[in-house]
């Protein structure tokens, strides 16, 4: 039975790319701040998509932001530094954030 349910697991992550980035995301604590559809303490993700839509710079950009932390781009409230962010972690995220819609 417990098999059964890591595999309907496995299955769910490789079906559903952004269901496990949902998750990383809120393993790093982004979710405390952010949402995907409307705005929290920052920007909801799918603000931010349609913001770089188009930007190939942005995903590495954003990246570089989400270690760094940053301000000035959203409104006065600025994002501290998310250190325990691995780099690996940061473009997987910044690549998912680009994705919402
Ligand atoms: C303490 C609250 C807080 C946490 C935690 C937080 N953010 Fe933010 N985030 C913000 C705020 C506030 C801004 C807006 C900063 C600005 O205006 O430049 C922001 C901005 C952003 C942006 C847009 C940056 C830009 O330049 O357009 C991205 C992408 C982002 N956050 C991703 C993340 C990710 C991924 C995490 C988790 C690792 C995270 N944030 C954790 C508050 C937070």
């Amino acid at each position: 039975m417990k098999r059964l349910l890591s595999f309907a697991a496995l299955g769910l992550c490789l079906a559903a790319p952004a269901f496990a980035d949902l998750a990383l995301a809120t393993s790093k604590n982004c979710m405390s701040c952010h949402a995907v559809d409307r705005k929290v303490l920052g920007p909801a993700f799918k603000d931010v998509a349609a913001k770089y839509k188009g930007n190939a710079g942005a995903a590495d950009m954003l990246a570089a932001k989400i270690i760094k932390g940053g301000s000035g781009v959203w409104g006065p409230v600025p994002m501290p530094a998310n250190t325990q962010v691995s780099e690996a972690d940061a473009k997987k995220l910044a690549a998912w954030v680009l994705m919402t819609r």
